[in-house]
């Protein structure tokens, strides 16, 4: 069955994950792997869909491509500075499937967490030396070191198992 892969990143972490769906499934099929650029989907079933997490939801051009699609399968993905709750990330996944409607399925999701930009850290470190020992920002910058890890092997490992598992090797 023929796929698209289409996903926003900036900064490359969402293109990992991206490239590790790519690597696990049949070349051939695949009609478009990159950015949402307004490309016809008729005859393509399913759509994989990723995104970095911008302020708690997707960025706009995710937003924009996600509400053309009709009649789709739909296996959506990204990754987010905050880790180590699955809560929060199905927060995001539930505020992101507001923009696809209801003709369309959705058959999976999967979400890891991604490095932040050095500037993150800084603005971190600013705001410890005006509150030291405040554990919120304590905690904040301990997620920035666990980020900087990620994607790692076995967030890769974990989204090729989930695709093969979702789709049965029949992509
Ligand atoms: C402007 C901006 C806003 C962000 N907002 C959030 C957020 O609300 N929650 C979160 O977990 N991560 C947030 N992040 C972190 C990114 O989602 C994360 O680093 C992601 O892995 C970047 O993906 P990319 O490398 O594919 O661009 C934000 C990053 C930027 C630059």
């Amino acid at each position: 069955m023929k796929y698209m892969i289409v996903y926003s990143s900036i900064t490359g972490n969402t293109q990992i994950i991206a490239k590790a769906i790519k690597d696990v499934l049949n070349e051939n099929n695949c009609i478009y792997y990159g950015k949402p650029d307004g490309l016809l989907t008729q005859d393509v079933k399913i759509v994989f869909v990723g995104f970095w997490v911008l302020r708690g939801s997707c960025p706009e051009e995710i937003k924009l491509y996600l509400r053309t699609l009709e009649n789709k399968k739909i296996f959506l993905f990204g990754t987010a500075g905050f880790g180590g709750s699955e809560t929060y990330y199905e927060g995001i996944m539930a505020e992101v499937k507001q923009y696809i409607s209801e003709s369309n399925i959705i058959v999976d999701s999967f979400m890891c967490q991604g490095k932040m930009t050095k500037n993150v850290l800084e603005r971190y470190q600013k705001l410890l030396k005006e509150k030291p020992e405040d554990d919120n920002i304590l905690n904040m910058i301990n997620n920035y070191k666990d980020a900087l890890l990620h994607p790692d092997a076995d967030d890769v490992e974990a989204i090729k198992s989930l695709v093969k598992r979702t789709f049965n090797n029949n992509l």
